[in-house]
This record gives structure tokens, C-alpha cells and sequence, in this order.
């Protein structure tokens, strides 16, 4: 065992502690320090202790407000530079040795001329700060399924941020011993302070951002913001870009969904993994409440953002949430659309750029119906709901531990995964896609997911309500190029015994006055029994050129007899003629990707086209 944090840890020096066995790990800690020549480094224990220290310090610092402790004990509130409030794509790149190996779906630039540019900005940028090294396992400890990464930052939020969303500290190192294998991810907000420089609360680089992949070397470098997924880089950077390429070429799948489990009454539990793009209610889809009507219906939660997948010896495929936290999106949350999530929001909580009341509390839009007269919004500017403007940024978040949401799943930390039943695929489609597809096998079902498209959301900068497509729910995520990437899914297919069902759901379709037709949330329950019905074989569908549907009879409306059969045809109607301009952007999608697209994809888009 190691040794629990010592005096030395709290009183940093520049060497690692003595129990510290990894010489690949020290000899990089050092390198980096090197370069980036911060005051003192900190080797995190992962503690209550550390994590508490840490947060007052970053209270004294006015990063972190300490809210309302009778209301919300534990929990704080920190606001970001309004520059510095989303992931930047833009800045995003994946810098393989050959550019066609991360593909059209990456920016890319030379491992060497990255490396020289970014090399500048970290020398010395972490002077007059601490650099504190997070060793850290995506996945339960010790599970087959997990692996290890190492993150250097010089960010107090981030190493706060990371005790909730990962497992980290001194028994990460057990894990690791003295060689094992880590991914490096080097982490720096870009700001240095000079001697006498007074810091800021949200220190970040206005003039340089760059959150970079390295893989052939699993090798992150991250520089000049200090939000979400551009920081806290055992998520989006480690979890999903280097792990796809793990994956592909270990032969197991690393993708963006949650994974749920489902209890029919007295039925066998099954286990679904969703993909739906950034802000599509991932969070509130993986913590659903059945409706009242459809009793014994029990919905757990494994994970809401993240899975890794790999096979098991019973040929099925077994996932775990990568995860131990969620960072979710605050805005629309509520006690209507996830009271779980709710729930678990009331303690140990970090806010980030939501609105605060006068009294020490949250809040954001949808929190109720009704907005408190008066806020101190996200920016810290006083807030009244005439104001004209958002108090909450709408991607602020939340970020907490899993093991505060009532709904998890008894095997959420289950080192083995969990076996997964089917596969659902979803976009925010105001038009065309119905509410529920089946595919017709599996290779269809990687056409439906290579297909889908979304309405882009606040999650990222840039335009909002833009249709563009987003294979899998992965555009910002997959690590290497998409071709490459349906050619996998469809190998993964092929090998296991007992591939899953894939499903293409859209919750969002709207009418011809622009509401929406289905209403989403709990109700989503019907679709997933029927999906779930469909795995057992016991429930009917009809054949459609695009895949199979429910037909009015097949779903359950228990509770719900006013949604009429014609809503239904509407809510599911192919539109023969919007499809076909669906299967020209496909086939504009699949010219970029030509150079690598598996034939199965162009066989695929053929056929809809002549059954259509
Ligand atoms: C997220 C995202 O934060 O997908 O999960 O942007
Ligand atoms: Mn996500």
C-alpha cells in the first residue's frame, strides 16, 4: 500500500514523493516541470483533506464562492472567463504522423510543428503556480476495461473537478506499480505569473488555446483553457480520442453514450448504450423516470456520457462508464425533466457559470417556471428577469459525483461492465427522421449511425441550430479518421456472437407550427420498452424503406391514450422526398470520407436510395 499523504505532499517540494516506484512517470513529471518551471509540484493523494484544502484555497482565491451551506452543503460556485465558457473544436487537433490517419473529421497539424509551437508557450508557463499531478483510472479500479492516464496542470479547478469525474490518487499509483502503462496529459490554463503579479480567479490564454492528441505517442498536451472538456482531460481528450484509437486497434469500442439499464416487471434487465450529440438530454435520457402508467418499469443509471466497450468471453459486448461523475449541463434541468439528477445536486457540488441567488443558491433557466426577481448572474452582474438577457450561460454545469444520483445501477462500478442489449443512435432533428428506427442487422445499423445528424447546441462554440453530421454522436470526438472508424464498428460486428440491435431514435421532430410532437423525457420510456420488447422478440414492427417501425399498436400508451394514431403516423411518417434529399447529404458526407470509406457504406446508401 502507499503511504497516505505526508507532511512532504502538503509542504510540496520539486521531487516526488518516496513512494512514488514509476520511473517513466518521474522521469516525465520532471521533463515537463522543465519546461514549464512552476514554483512547486504537488503529487495529489486523491483525500477528503486534499480536495477540502484545495477548495478553500480556491475560495481565499475567489475562483470558488462557497454557496448557501445550509442549502447546499459542500457545494460551490465558480464563474469562468467569458471567453473561456465551451469545448473549441476550432482548436481542437489531432496530430498523427500521417494526415489522412486523423481524416477530414480533425484538424491536424504535424506532430513536430505542434509540438515546436506549443513547446513556447508551455516554457515557463507555469511560473509562479503550482503543478500538480493527478494520476487517475477511467474506469473502476483495477478493471480489465480501465486504463490509466496521469494529468499535469497547474489548475486547482481542475484537480477539484477530477476527484469527482475520475478515480485519482495514491491508489491509482498502486494500480500502476513501477511500469505500468498511463496515458500522459499535460494540462496548462496559459497564464504564468511574474514576480509580484496578482492572479485572477479564472486564469486562461486569450491569445492561444490548443487542445492537441498525439496518436501514435497516446500523448495529450492541452493549453490555454481551463473549461470542461478542454481541461479536464480524462473525458473528451483521454476517454474518447485517444481511446478510440486504442480501441480500434485493441478491437473494442470507446463512444459517446450513456448506458442505462431497463427492468421490465418481473422481467430479465437489459442494458442499452445511447449516442446523441452534446446537449441532446443524454444526462435526463440515462436518469429517466418512467411514467407513472407503465409501473414495474425500472430505469438505472450506468453512465451518462461515456462508454467503453469491449468483448466478453460469452460473446457478448460488455461496457463500463469510464466515468464517476457527471458534468452536465444545467440549463432545462429541473425537478420535471430530471428530478434523479435533481436530486443529487443538493450536496458536493461544483456549479460553473450558473446564476446565483441572494441567498447563496443556483439557479438557471428551467430550474422553475418562474425566475427569482432578482439574480447575480453568470458573468457576476446584478440579474432581473427583465434584464433581456440569460442569467445561466446555457453551458453552465454541474459537477458531481455518480454516487449522489439515486438512480445508479448496483453494478455501475461492476469491473466486468455491464452486458449491452442494444444500441440507440439520436440527433436533434426538427424535420424528416422518425421517432424511432430498428435497423434491419448490424451493418445497417452502422449506416443509421455513420448517417445521423444534429442541431449543434451550446456545448460548443460556434453557430447554435446548424444541421450538420455527426457519425455516432463522435464528429468532435472520434480520434482518427471516420472512415477508419465505420470500418471498425462493422469488424467489431462481425466477430461478436451476439452483436447488439441498433436502434435510430429523434426525440425533437416538430410539426408544421414548430412544436414538438413528442414530449420527450419520462415518455421516452415507451420507446425503450418497445425497443427493449424488440430485443426479446416479442414485439411487432413494420418494414419502411429507412428500417423497421413500431406501428401504432405495438407501443404502449398507458396513460397516454390522448396521443392519437394520427399523431403517431405523423410523428413516424418517411417523407419520400425529404429523404432522398437526407441520402444526398449522405452521400456528400461519405465523398469527404472517400478515401477510406468501407464499400459496405456505399452498398448501404444504395440500397435506401432504391428503396425509396
Ligand atoms: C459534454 C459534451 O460535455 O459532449 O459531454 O460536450
Ligand atoms: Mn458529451
Amino acid at each position: 500500500m502507499n503511504q497516505p499523504a505526508t507532511k512532504a505532499q502538503i509542504a510540496p517540494t520539486m521531487d516526488a514523493p518516496a513512494y512514488v516506484t514509476h520511473a517513466r512517470l518521474k522521469a516525465w513529471v520532471a521533463e515537463v516541470a522543465k519546461m514549464t518551471k512552476p514554483d512547486r509540484i504537488v503529487w495529489c493523494d486523491g483525500s477528503q483533506e486534499e480536495y477540502d484544502r484545495l477548495c478553500n484555497e480556491m475560495v481565499a482565491a475567489g475562483t470558488l464562492i462557497r454557496l448557501n451551506q445550509e442549502k447546499r452543503p459542500g457545494c460551490f460556485l465558480a464563474r469562468s472567463d467569458p471567453d473561456d465558457v465551451a469545448r473549441m473544436e476550432d482548436r481542437t487537433f489531432v496530430c498523427s504522423k500521417n494526415k489522412d490517419d486523423a481524416g477530414p473529421n480533425n484538424n491536424w497539424m504535424a506532430p513536430e510543428e505542434m509540438k515546436a509551437t506549443m513547446s513556447k508557450l508551455y516554457d515557463g508557463c507555469m511560473r509562479g503556480r503550482t503543478m500538480y499531478v493527478i494520476p487517475f483510472s477511467m474506469g473502476p479500479l483495477g478493471s480489465h476495461i480501465a486504463h490509466i492516464g496521469v494529468e499535469l496542470t497547474d489548475s486547482a479547478y481542475v484537480v477539484a473537478s477530477m476527484r469527482i469525474m475520475t478515480r485519482i490518487g495514491s491508489k491509482v499509483l498502486d494500480i500502476l506499480g513501477a511500469d505500468g502503462e498511463f496515458v500522459p496529459c499535460l494540462h496548462s490554463v496559459g497564464m504564468p505569473l511574474e514576480a509580484g503579479q496578482k492572479d485572477i480567479p479564472w486564469p486562461s490564454s486569450k491569445e492561444h488555446k490548443f487542445i492537441t492528441h498525439f496518436p501514435e505517442e497516446k500523448l495529450i498536451w492541452s493549453y490555454g483553457s481551463g473549461y470542461g472538456g478542454n481541461a479536464l482531460l480524462g473525458k473528451k481528450c483521454f476517454a474518447l480520442r485517444i481511446a478510440s484509437i486504442m480501441a480500434k486497434e485493441q478491437g473494442w469500442l470507446a463512444e459517446h453514450m450513456l448506458i442505462l439499464g431497463i427492468q421490465p416487471p418481473n422481467g430479465k434487465k437489459h442494458y442499452i448504450a445511447a449516442a446523441f450529440p452534446s446537449a441532446c438530454g443524454k444526462t435526463n435520457l440515462a436518469m429517466l423516470v418512467p411514467p407513472k402508467a407503465l409501473e414495474g418499469w425500472k430505469v438505472t443509471t450506468i453512465g451518462e456520457d461515456i462508454a467503453w466497450i469491449k468483448p466478453g468471453p460469452d460473446g457478448r459486448l460488455y461496457a463500463i462508464n469510464p466515468e464517476s461523475g457527471a458534468f452536465g449541463v444545467a440549463p432545462g434541468t429541473s425537478v420535471d425533466t430530471n428530478a434523479n439528477c435533481l436530486a443529487a445536486l443538493h450536496k458536493n457540488t461544483i456549479f460553473t457559470n450558473v446564476a446565483m441567488t441572494d441567498d447563496g443558491d443556483v439557479w438557471w433557466e428551467g430550474l422553475s417556471k418562474e425566475a427569482p426577481k432578482h439574480l447575480i448572474d453568470w458573468t457576476g452582474k446584478s440579474w432581473t428577469p427583465d434584464s433581456g438577457r440569460l442569467a445561466a450561460h446555457p453551458n453552465s454545469r454541474f459537477t458531481v459525483h455518480a454516487s449522489q444520483i439515486p438512480c445508479m445501477d448496483d453494478d455501475w462500478e461492476n469491473p466486468a461492465g455491464v452486458p449491452i442489449s442494444a444500441f440507440l443512435f439520436g440527433g436533434r432533428r426538427t424535420t424528416t427522421v422518425p421517432l424511432v428506427t430498428e435497423a434491419k442487422d448490424w451493418k445497417h445499423g452502422v449506416y443509421l449511425a455513420a448517417t445521423m445528424a444534429s442541431e449543434t447546441t451550446a456545448a460548443i462554440v460556434g453557430k447554435v441550430g446548424v444541421v450538420r453530421r455527426d457519425p455516432f454522436a463522435m464528429l468532435p470526438f472520434c480520434g482518427y479518421h471516420f472512415g477508419d472508424y465505420f470500418t471498425h464498428w462493422l469488424n467489431v460486428g462481425s466477430k461478436v456472437k451476439q452483436a447488439p440491435k441498433i436502434f435510430a431514435v429523434n426525440w425533437f421532430r416538430r410539426d408544421s407550427n414548430g412544436k414538438f410532437m413528442w414530449p420527450g423525457f419520462g415518455d421516452n420510456m415507451r420507446v425503450l420498452k418497445w425497443v427493449v420488447e424488440r430485443c426479446e422478440g416479442k414485439s411487432g414492427a413494420t418494414e419502411t424503406p429507412i428500417g423497421n417501425m413500431p406501428r401504432y399498436e405495438d407501443m404502449e400508451w398507458n396513460g397516454m391514450s390522448s396521443f392519437s394514431r394520427e399523431a403517431f403516423d405523423e410523428l413516424t411518417h418517411v417523407d419520400h422526398d425529404a429523404w432522398r434529399a437526407e441520402v444526398k447529404d449522405h452521400e456528400e458526407l461519405f465523398g469527404k470520407l472517400q478515401s477510406r470509406l468501407p464499400a459496405e457504406m456505399t452498398a448501404q446508401r444504395q440500397a435506401l436510395e432504391k428503396a425509396l
